[in-house]
């Protein structure tokens, strides 16, 4: 595993010892606006682009006496959103050819620079011309790292994850193709898009048609907007970028997890999805467990990721330790995983507790964005049945290893339960 992955971990003393203080009026703004004179397209106005908007839309206004606040399609680590979509758009109906910045706020389409011969098409290994979407996912980090400094470099991966995932449901839905792109050249496409070294590349998703034409790099840079409206720059996660951005993958098109759910049902899961805040320690059963989990364990393995779980609440299953769908070790183990969880309740008065894990090194990014994308088909399908979920990315690193006897290292944690 990467230096960094080692630098990160939390501990019993580390927590204790680094506890800072978080002033929540310093908080960087957590997503970005280009100016009032970029030409912006209402994605409701547009036949094939209908439910696009479920890749990121605000589906939810908390209200705090110093604000509203929006919650999101995706959830995101302290609800910090650290990510940016762009979508480049090819022979949609009524849209300009062109490069645009998603805005969830608005429910629309930024047009950042209009596109013909030119294209992000470049800057993947076919360079083929592909009619319909490509998403680019970016990453702010300082909107995460403003709270969990050096820490962040896990959770921007894991919360691009997520996204991904809310991209991939969205697609579903829509009935469009996925493909998923982590090989490109993210570090040319960061420097075309004018990011400086704070905002970056990490995948894509492709949902469209390839023709047999090449396309052109982009013949001018793009208009560039800062993702905050303030920054401390982190060296640390810069370097973990650069060092672990480059690697080789073969495109891929995930499984389609929501085969034969009705749309209307699919669409409901997206727009009620929350992160539960507290189980009321009531069983699932074995049957919804298996449910949420068709086809995952699977799909993880073929990626280099183990799931450990603790079953703490399911009725027909046996409380105890289960690696990737079988049972390692009987027993209950609801107070370890609890405290594994840095002691938060969630870990424990779950009906299971998912351990993601990995050894895989060089695909360090592409493992971790799996992790998040994988716990948000858990959160959706969860949602479906009307079960509760939480991504937990808080947990004692090498006490989870040492409790689960793996080498592999431990990636994210997640509950779902009554
Ligand atoms: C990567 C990740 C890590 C998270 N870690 C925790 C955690 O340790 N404890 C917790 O209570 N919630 C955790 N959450 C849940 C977030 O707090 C939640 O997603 C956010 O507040 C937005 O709310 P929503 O999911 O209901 O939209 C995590 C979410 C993500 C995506």
């Amino acid at each position: 595993m990467p230096i960094f992955h080692q630098q990160t971990k939390h501990s019993y003393m580390s927590v204790r010892k680094n506890a800072h203080f978080l002033d929540w009026q310093s908080q960087p703004t957590n997503h970005k606006l280009y100016p009032h004179f970029n030409q912006r397209f209402k994605i409701e106005e547009y036949e094939e682009l209908t439910d696009l908007n479920l890749i990121g839309g605000i589906t939810f206004e908390k209200s705090y006496p110093d604000g509203v606040y929006h919650l999101r399609s995706v959830p995101s680590a302290g609800g910090l959103f650290p990510f940016e979509v762009y979508i480049q758009v090819r022979g949609i109906k009524g849209l300009l050819d062109g490069i645009y910045h998603y805005e969830p706020h608005r429910a629309s389409l930024t047009l950042l620079q209009e596109i013909g011969r030119d294209g992000v098409e470049h800057y993947f290994k076919d360079s083929l011309k592909q009619k319909g979407l490509v998403f680019l996912i970016s990453s702010v980090y300082f909107r995460s790292s403003w709270k969990y400094n050096d820490r962040a470099i896990r959770y921007i991966l894991l919360d691009v994850g997520h996204q991904l995932g809310a991209i991939y449901t969205a697609l579903s839905l829509m009935g469009r193709e996925n493909e998923f792109v982590f090989d490109f050249d993210k570090l040319s496409l960061n420097e075309v898009f004018g990011f400086r070294d704070d905002e970056m590349f990490m995948c894509s998703v492709r949902s469209s048609e390839a023709s047999e034409t090449s396309i052109d790099k982009l013949r001018q840079g793009l208009p560039f907007v800062s993702g905050c409206d303030y920054l401390e720059t982190n060296r640390f996660i810069e370097d973990a970028y650069k060092q672990s951005a480059v690697y080789e993958e073969p495109n891929f098109n995930p499984p389609n997890f929501f085969e034969n759910i009705p749309k209307e049902q699919l669409r409901q899961a997206i727009v009620n999805r929350r992160s539960i805040r507290a189980f009321r320690a009531q069983p699932m059963s074995d049957e919804e467990f298996w449910f949420i989990m068709g086809g995952l364990f699977q799909f993880a393995k073929e990626h280099a990721i183990d799931i450990y779980y603790t079953a703490n609440l399911v009725t027909n299953m046996s409380q105890g330790l289960y690696k990737n769908g079988e049972l390692l070790e009987e027993g209950d183990f609801r107070s370890k995983s609890r405290y594994l969880a840095l002691e938060q309740n969630l870990g424990g008065q779950s009906g299971v507790t998912f351990f993601f894990t990995s050894n895989e090194a060089k695909k360090y990014q592409k493992v971790n964005i799996l992790s998040g994308f994988l716990a948000h088909i858990i959160y959706i399908r969860s949602e479906l049945m009307g079960i509760g979920c939480s991504g937990i990315g808080a947990y004692y690193d090498d006490e989870c290893k040492e409790f689960l006897q793996t080498k592999n290292n431990i990636l994210y944690l997640l509950a779902i339960g009554r």
